[in-house]
C-alpha cells in the first residue's frame, strides 16, 4: 500500500515531488499517441533528499524529468509537487517556483551575453525587485564558484563552467529542487568534478533537494537513493548499496555497476569474499587491504 497524504501529513512531510500511476505518451507529428515513454509510475521524494535516475537510452529519464516541473503534464495518472498537481495550468508558475529544471546541453540554456544577466533572467521573469534580483544574483554566482567571472560572456566559458551558471540561473530562482537532466554528459573529467562537486554541496550545505539523471554510476553511488528505470517503468527504486547488490537487474537493464563493486564482484566471483556494500574505489581499496590483512 502506498503511503496515503494522511500518512504523509501525520509524519509530517508532505512529499515535495509525487508521481501518482504518472504516464506519458508523447503525440506523433500526425497527433496520433505513441506508446508510452513513462509507464505507471509512483514515486515521492521528500524535502533534502538527493535522488539519482538512471536507465538505459530511451528509457523515459528525460520525460521524467520534464514532469516534475510541469513542462510535460501526465497523460495518465498525476505528478503533485508540494500538494499541487502539475496540470493545473494555473499553479504552473508557482511549481516552476519550487523545482528548476537544468538541461545536458550548457550552450542551449544561455540566453544572455553576460553572465549575472543571464542568471538573472529567472526571477527577472518572476517580477523580483531588483535589489533582490541583484543580492540573489551575487549569492547564487558565490555559491557555484562562478562570481568573479559575473561579467563574462557566458558563450567563451569552458562546459562545466557553463552549467555552473546555468545551476546559479536555478538558485537564483530560490527553489526547493533542482533537477538535472545529465548535466555531465557533454563535459570534459575536469568539467565534470566541477559539476557534481556544486550539486553535492548544494544538497548536503543548503540542503537543496536534487534529482540527478545521470548515466554515470560514479555520479549515482554519491545520491541517498537511486531509481532504475527501464521501458519507461521504474524497476528499482533504494539505496545504492541495496540498488547495486541486484547485480541481475542492473545488468538486465543494461547498466553497469560501479567501479569498486564490479571489482568486489569478479572477485567474488572467484571466491573471494570481500564484505557487502562496496561501491566506490575507495571503498574497494578499504576492503581489500582488509581482507589481506585479515588472511595473512
Ligand atoms: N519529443 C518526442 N516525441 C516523440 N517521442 C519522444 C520524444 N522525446 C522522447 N521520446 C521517446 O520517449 C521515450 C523516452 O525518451 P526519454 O528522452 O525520456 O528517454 P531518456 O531515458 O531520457 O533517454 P536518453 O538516455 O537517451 O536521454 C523514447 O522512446 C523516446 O524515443
Ligand atoms: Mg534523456
Amino acid at each position: 500500500m502506498r503511503m496515503t497524504d494522511y500518512d504523509d501529513k501525520k509524519s509530517g512531510k508532505t512529499p515535495l515531488i509525487e508521481f501518482i500511476n504518472a504516464s506519458y505518451s508523447y503525440d506523433t507529428e500526425e497527433g496520433a499517441e505513441t506508446p508510452p515513454a513513462v509507464k505507471d509510475v509512483n514515486f515521492s521524494i521528500s524535502r533534502g533528499e538527493f535522488v539519482a535516475i538512471l536507465g538505459h537510452n530511451g528509457s523515459g529519464k528525460s520525460t521524467v524529468a520534464k514532469m516534475t516541473n510541469a513542462i510535460l503534464h501526465p497523460t495518465k495518472g498525476k505528478v503533485i509537487v508540494s500538494g499541487m498537481d502539475t496540470s493545473d495550468e494555473a499553479l504552473e508558475i508557482r511549481i516552476r517556483q519550487l523545482v528548476g529544471i537544468v538541461f545536458q546541453n550548457p550552450d542551449n540554456q544561455i540566453v544572455s551575453t553576460i553572465v549575472e544577466e543571464d542568471v538573472a533572467f529567472g526571477p527577472e521573469n518572476l517580477g523580483v525587485p531588483p535589489a533582490e534580483i541583484r543580492q540573489r544574483v551575487d549569492e547564487a554566482l558565490k555559491t557555484v564558484g562562478m562570481y568573479e567571472y559575473r561579467l563574462h560572456e557566458p558563450h567563451r566559458l569552458s562546459g562545466g563552467q557553463k552549467q555552473r551558471v546555468a545551476i546559479a540561473g536555478v538558485l537564483a530562482m530560490k527553489t526547493d529542487c533542482i533537477v538535472l537532466d545529465e548535466p555531465t554528459a557533454m563535459l570534459d573529467p575536469v568539467g565534470r568534478k566541477e559539476v557534481i562537486s556544486t550539486i553535492k554541496r548544494l544538497n548536503k550545505e543548503l540542503g537543496i533537494t536534487v534529482v540527478l539523471v545521470t548515466h554515470f554510476m560514479d555520479e549515482a553511488v554519491l545520491a541517498d537513493r537511486i531509481i532504475i528505470m527501464n521501458d519507461g517503468r521504474i524497476v528499482k527504486d533504494g539505496t545504492p548499496q541495496e540498488v547495486f547488490s541486484d547485480v541481475k537487474t542492473i545488468r538486465e537493464t543494461g547498466l553497469e555497476l560501479p567501479i569498486g563493486a564490479n571489482l568486489a564482484e569478479r572477485l567474488r566471483n572467484s571466491g573471494i569474499n570481500l564484505k557487502k556494500g562496496i561501491l566506490t574505489a575507495e571503498d574497494f581499496a578499504e576492503a581489500f587491504s582488509q581482507f589481506v590483512v585479515n588472511n595473512r
